[in-house]
């Protein structure tokens, strides 16, 4: 929507029509289908239904600027055009985020595009600071906030260099290099990425130690109750 406005609004920008290419499933999730929907007074879409004809209507105003496309972004081939403002927020596995990187990343500009990263800090996107630390040389980091990255693209991407399965050890250092680049509140929220991350390699105990650590610290509200989460989670899984 943001995006829409912007260049509806913006007299700088002189083509406006489908400038924005919008990718999703427009499949209805458990969150929207119990909260969101309900909100706006809809109450007939279950889990799994298509729900594009409600974000049509959301987008009624900045419809000309919009290009929807509905269905997998991972099927999509990009050969289109530059690409000035990548807004990733459908990220959600690290191998869609792998998708994203290989269609989409080609087609940035050096010195001008801008890459924001929704959910980048979302406690269990452990693959969010990897990559931007494999991928610092061409991406730097420009503004972090609540959950967003935003980072400029400054050289041609390598994409070669990610390893998503690589060993324990080199992810969670990269993510470590990573997080000295960014302020101490975001640092925590890495810390925790690095605690989930060790989770899910099957290493509960030093997933908890690290909690532990970041519980020691004078730390956000938020970051306290996700830590405590997490532990209550390995708690849970081992009963
Ligand atoms: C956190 S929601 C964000 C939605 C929207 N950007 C917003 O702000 O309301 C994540 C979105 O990713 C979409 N998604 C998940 N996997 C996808 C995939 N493989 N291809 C396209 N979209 C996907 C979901 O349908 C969901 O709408």
């Amino acid at each position: 929507m943001a995006l829409g406005v912007g260049v509806m609004n913006n007299p700088a920008v002189y083509r406006k029509a489908k400038r924005v290419h919008v990718y999703d499933l427009f499949k209805a999730y458990e969150h929207q289908v119990a909260n969101l929907f309900p909100k706006m007074g809809v109450t007939n879409i279950r889990v799994g239904d298509d729900f594009s004809h409600l974000y049509r209507k959301h987008v009624e105003p900045i419809k000309n600027a919009l290009s929807v496309n509905v269905g997998d972004i991972r099927d999509v081939q990009w050969t289109k055009a530059d690409i000035e403002i990548l807004f990733m927020d459908c990220a959600t596995t690290p191998n869609i985020s792998v998708t994203i990187l290989q269609k989409f990343f080609p087609f940035l500009i050096p010195g001008l595009s801008l890459v924001i990263n929704q959910d980048f800090f979302f406690e269990r996107a452990w693959w969010f600071p990897y990559m931007a630390e494999v991928f610092s040389d061409f991406l730097t980091p420009e503004y972090a906030e609540d959950c967003t990255l935003v980072s400029k693209c400054v050289a041609d991407p390598d994409l070669s260099k990610l390893d998503l399965d690589g060993d324990t050890v080199t992810i969670l250092q990269a993510m470590e290099r990573f997080a000295a680049r960014l302020d101490s509140a975001a640092r925590q929220k890495i810390q925790l990425q690095q605690a989930w991350f060790l989770c899910e390699r099957g290493e509960p105990a030093r997933a908890k130690e690290i909690a532990a650590r970041i519980l020691s610290h004078p730390i956000d509200q938020t970051v306290r109750y996700r830590a405590n989460n997490m532990l209550r989670f390995i708690d849970s899984a081992r009963t």
